[in-house]
């Protein structure tokens, strides 16, 4: 395994910051503060009330930009939980300053910036990571290992949020110019599992509309999207994401001639038969932020790159298959991946 470049000596406790002090800046921190020998020193948001409360519960020093935090402070990694539209700028700011980052997905809404990125890291041989926490699943692990060596032919992935109906989130989420829109925002998470799980996927068709709510003009993101997709192995794919559904999923199904694989994150069950066994497995509760965290400590105190599971350059190739999704949104064709820059 590769070592990297850290700033942690010997056992002295590893020292966090935090840019974003909203709902996963403040996750993460206190998910820090749980963990033996890691404590938050700085958080930075613009909205410098949400910086000093988290500041508050963490006894950090807060301040108003990832930026003036990495002057101010020294810390062993930054943890990036701005809205996708900052990452670049926040996670270029960490690695200048020689430090390990983890962005919160997507690693950037272009692939000028996403390759950036790369390119930085690389050449500063900091620890990276985003944060695509589903794949240190131990439902995901498990379904791997019933996979392993079998060929996959289908896949069905499904996102459902009730944000159109809700309005639970924030605002930015449903406001493309600072998410992407829902394929960056959540139907990701399942392409990026159907990387993980089957491969790389080469071509991508997407059709979406807004059904539900199109009154509301301040959201310019679709409600309601279809889309097909091929992986490289020749596997065939489909997606359907919804922002206006009333019952969250997330769900990737798996298929081959004699087998099917349901794996159900809301409801944290595998389902599915192989030839003429049944499968049936219920999974406990557990904070996968936690362990996604845990793999990025390990390998910024270690040194190493061990066990985290999505870096910067993986990142980038799911982020290059859903701006395949969004061009074929615009263009109504097929749309190759790794072809053009949104
Ligand atoms: N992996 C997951 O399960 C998951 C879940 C939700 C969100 N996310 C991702 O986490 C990131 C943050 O999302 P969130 O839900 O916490 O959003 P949020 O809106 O709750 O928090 C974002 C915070 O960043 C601050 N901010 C905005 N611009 C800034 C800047 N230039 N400098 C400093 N602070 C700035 C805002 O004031 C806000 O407090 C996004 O990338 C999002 O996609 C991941």
């Amino acid at each position: 395994m590769p070592t990297v470049k850290s700033s942690v000596k010997g056992k002295r406790p590893v020292r966090i910051g935090v840019a974003g002090c909203g709902q996963m800046g403040r996750k993460h921190a206190h998910n820090c503060s749980r963990i033996k020998g890691v404590s938050v020193v700085a958080v930075a948001d613009k909205d410098m009330k949400r910086a000093r409360a988290l500041a508050g519960e963490m006894s950090a020093v807060p301040y108003s930009s990832a930026e003036a935090l990495l002057a101010g402070v020294d810390v062993d990694a930054l943890i990036v939980a701005t809205p996708p539209d900052k990452h670049g700028k926040d996670a270029h700011a960490a690695i200048k300053a020689g430090k390990a980052v983890l962005v919160e997905k997507p690693i950037a809404l272009d692939i000028a910036t996403a390759k950036s990125l790369c390119v930085a890291a690389k050449k500063a041989s900091v620890v990276n990571a985003v944060g695509f926490h589903l794949r240190y699943a131990p439902l995901t692990q498990k379904a791997r290992s019933l996979i392993a060596g079998k060929c996959v032919t289908q896949v069905r992935s499904v996102t459902t949020t009730g944000y159109y109906l809700k309005m639970d989130m924030p605002a930015w989420f449903l406001q493309r110019k600072h998410s992407g829109g829902p394929l960056l925002e959540q139907s990701l998470h399942m392409f990026d599992e159907a990387r993980y799980l089957v491969g790389d996927i080469t071509r991508v068709f997407a059709q979406g509309d807004r059904l539900v709510r199109p009154e509301l003009k301040r959201f310019d993101s679709e409600d309601t999207m279809v889309l097909a997709y091929r992986f490289a192995n020749g596997a065939l794919g489909t997606h359907a994401d919804s922002c206006a559904t009333t019952v969250f999923n997330w769900e990737i199904e798996l298929f081959g001639t004699d087998w099917r694989l349901l794996i159900d994150y809301a409801r944290k069950r595998l389902n599915g038969y192989f030839g003429e066994e049944t499968i049936h497995i219920d999974f406990t509760d557990t904070d996968l932020h936690m362990l996604e965290l845990q793999a990025f400590i390990d390998d910024v105190r270690n040194r190493r790159v061990d066990s985290i599971l999505s870096n910067f350059r993986d990142a980038t190739k799911t982020l290059e298959v859903m701006l395949a999704g969004d061009r074929s949104l615009k263009s109504g064709a097929w749309e190759p991946v790794g072809k053009g820059t949104r």
